[in-house]
């Protein structure tokens, strides 16, 4: 029997498809936990499921969707892939081959709902299967984006791909997609949570009709590097003002998180493969923040970053500037 759908918002896309609101990340999940993790994502009711091919758990990504879809909790249509080409695929000759690489991870699947361009830069590496990148000495070369995406726009054509968008890109780069390509980005993946609430980018994609996807919704609070350089600061989920809001409305500071990017508008994939917290981000579409609490949370804003790009001599196209331009 499938279940009934949770009532989870979507947000339309500018091509005229809807993307669920709310979905499972898969950044770091560990390969042997994954699989587990989104079956039981969609037994409880998730229907969108955030992959790439450079977290290297794709494979079992899509395991876990033929066999959901096999036992009959869902069925394909019911639910949402979104899924990155890795930086390494920029040269256009190379797309098509890259999508298909992470079509055939889902055997019961012939299309992936949106298709990202993972990051604006092109680097070189190996393409025997993901590596992840060693970010002191990424070898750069020099596609430009505008080419990746125009051969990305092909498998739309093609019918690979029903929507393309984008992820870490600044508003000057989504400005020259705009101006120059066919398609217009459906969404652009970007990190957000209250420590970094990007509203410049944020107010720039929506008044675009360019969805924000929010990656990190909770700033990843247990990853090693976080804020390495200040062993006394808190992560968000230890925040003292979120503490507080949490308890009032007798909820987590992880459900205020993405609480705060529901009401924000955004499409929020916070990561988990622990089925207790894949139920607690989960519950959070039965209460508000008030407006005074929106702007509280947004006055924390710090600009931290947990995720980084390299930025060494050579490299073209690093999105994290204000003032980029090319
Ligand atoms: P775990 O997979 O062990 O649950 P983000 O999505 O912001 O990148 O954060 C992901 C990290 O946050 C993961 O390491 C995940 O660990 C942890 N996490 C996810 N949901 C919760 C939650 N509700 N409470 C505490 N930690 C969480």
């Amino acid at each position: 029997m499938i279940p009934e759908f949770p009532v989870v918002p979507g947000r339309d896309l500018n091509d005229g498809t809807v993307m669920p609101q709310f979905g499972l990340g898969t950044w770091l999940s560990p390969k042997g936990d994954v699989e587990a993790a989104v079956l039981t994502a969609i037994q409880l009711g998730y229907r969108h499921v955030d992959a790439a091919w450079v977290y290297g758990n794709e494979g079992e990504v899509g395991n876990a969707v033929a066999k959901s879809i096999k036992d009959g909790f869902v069925k394909r249509e019911q639910l949402y892939l979104t899924t990155k080409l890795w930086n390494i695929f920029h040269d256009p000759k190379d797309v098509d081959r890259a999508c298909d690489m992470s079509l055939n991870e889902s055997p019961l699947t012939d299309y992936i709902d949106c298709y990202l361009m993972h990051c604006p830069m092109h680097f070189v590496g190996p393409d025997d299967g993901p590596a992840l990148l060693d970010e002191s000495k990424p070898a750069c070369a020099d596609a430009d984006y505008l080419d990746t995406y125009k051969a990305m726009e092909k498998l739309v054509q093609a019918g690979k791909v029903k929507s393309i968008g984008v992820s870490n890109f600044n508003q000057f780069q989504l400005q020259r997609i705009m101006n120059n390509c066919t398609i217009k980005p459906v969404v652009n993946q970007i990190e957000v949570h209250p420590y970094l609430t990007n509203d410049a980018l944020v107010n720039f994609c929506q008044e675009n009709d360019i969805q924000v996807m929010a990656y990190s919704p909770l700033g990843n609070p247990s990853k090693p590097v976080t804020r390495v350089w200040d062993e006394n600061a808190k992560t968000i989920l230890q925040d003292e003002k979120l503490l507080a809001m949490a308890k009032k409305y007798n909820k987590t500071v992880a459900q205020i998180c993405i609480r705060f990017g529901i009401q924000r508008g955004l499409i929020l994939i916070p990561k988990t493969t622990n089925p207790a917290r894949l139920q607690e981000n989960a519950e959070v579409f039965d209460f508000a923040l008030e407006s005074g609490e929106m702007d509280t949370i947004s006055a924390m804003n710090q600009n931290f970053r947990v995720v980084e790009l390299p930025q060494n001599a050579g490299v073209r196209y690093y999105p994290f500037v204000d003032n980029y331009s090319e």
